[in-house]
């Protein structure tokens, strides 16, 4: 699958059985290379796989950071940046991203500043890094004024999506992976909806998994292809975060991307039901999906309207100080970005 200018490769057992695969597509992009992962996923795969690219002639060295959502910031960044500076990585190097949506979020901005700018791969380890985050060139870290406030977009080389990673994934961040994937089919195609309703109890196993990413990483190429920079399309897949990013920052980033972007899903819907453009039919069917995938469909903790329209204002996307929102007007179709203030 070609995207913009990179491939994005899509095999089981792909990384996990074969990393040495790698080397040739890897060899012309960098004389060094840094592993960067997850300190969890070290000894799991980060060990093994750098080895592996050792073993085939490549000058690889390992570098990690714990990657959980309190760590994606810009002190992170820096120390990693430091760390590549005392191993002599110049301008010819390459990073290759191993772990989930924080690591490649890191590190592909770590890679769009990084002596103006180096070649990076990812590697996407979680089921929300592989249908969503690793698609689409979004880079950024947090800051105490908010998630994802300072970034870049920075398109990677190529995307290595190996689903076998998931076999240590726990059920709690697959669920995780399943709020993107039903954001997808909300914003973007009704059949990819009701393939999600329909095999919820098998989503998990081969090769329904495997369909539900592939489906996944279709709608969001398509749709970053068509808007790479979010001047229109692109904004759609924002659905759900408006409300869900500002749930996170008020949890103080402890509740999961995930379940905040549900809680924002349905926050969401029922705003467009409230606007007229969205049926009961179609809102208690979101509901439902929400529910039967264990997702939840309002905050674990007390907060009040003003508090989240507070926090919300302050989000990178709101206009004049006022939150946007995705109207979605049926399963299957986004229909605009509104403005809306208490
Ligand atoms: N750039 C984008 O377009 C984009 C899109 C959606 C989300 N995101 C970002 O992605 C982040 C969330 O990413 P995530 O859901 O992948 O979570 P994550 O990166 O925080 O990882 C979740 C947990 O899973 C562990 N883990 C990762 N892979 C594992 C594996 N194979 N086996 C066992 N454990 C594993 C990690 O150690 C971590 O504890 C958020 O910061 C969000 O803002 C970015």
């Amino acid at each position: 699958m070609k995207l913009l200018s990179y491939e994005i490769k899509i095999a089981q057992g792909m990384i996990t059985k074969h990393p040495e695969q790698m080397v040739p597509f890897l060899k012309p992009l960098g004389a060094k290379f840094a592993l960067i992962t997850d300190e969890a996923l070290l000894s799991l795969y980060g060990e093994q796989i750098k080895e592996a690219l050792c073993l085939h002639g490549l000058e690889c060295t390992l570098f990690s950071f714990p990657g959980k959502e309190p760590y994606k910031t810009r002190a992170t960044k820096e120390k990693l940046e430091d760390q590549l500076f005392e191993q002599g990585f110049g301008r010819d190097s390459c990073i290759i991203s191993l772990g989930g949506g924080v690591v490649s979020d890191v590190v592909g901005f770590v890679a769009s500043t990084y002596c103006r700018g180096v070649p990076y791969v990812i590697i996407p380890t979680t089921l929300l890094a592989m249908c969503d985050a690793s698609i689409g060139g979004k880079t950024g870290v947090n800051t105490p004024y908010g998630k994802n406030m300072i970034g870049a977009i920075y398109q990677p080389k190529r995307v290595y999506i190996d689903p076998s990673f998931l076999q240590s994934l726990p059920q709690e961040e697959l669920k995780n992976g399943i709020a993107e994937m039903i954001k997808h089919a909300i914003i973007a195609d009704k059949e990819y909806f009701e393939f999600l309703e329909k095999n919820q109890s098998q989503i998990f196993v081969s090769p329904f998994l495997e369909k539900a990413i592939v489906e996944s990483v279709r709608i969001k190429k398509a749709i970053v292809e068509e808007d790479e920079r979010e001047a229109g399309k692109r904004a759609f897949l924002n659905f759900g975060h408006t409300v869900g990013h500002a749930l996170e920052k008020l949890s103080g980033y402890t509740l999961a991307h995930g379940e905040a972007v549900s809680i924002g899903m349905m926050m969401e819907s029922k705003m467009a039901y409230l606007q007229g453009a969205l049926s009961l039919k179609e809102l208690e069917r979101i509901q439902a999906i929400i529910q039967a995938y264990g997702l939840p469909l309002v905050p674990p903790f007390a907060v009040t309207e003003e508090e989240l329209f507070s926090c919300m204002k302050g989000d990178k996307k709101s206009v004049r100080g006022t939150p946007r929102f995705v109207l979605i007007s049926s399963i299957g179709r986004a229909k605009e970005c509104v403005q809306i203030d208490l």
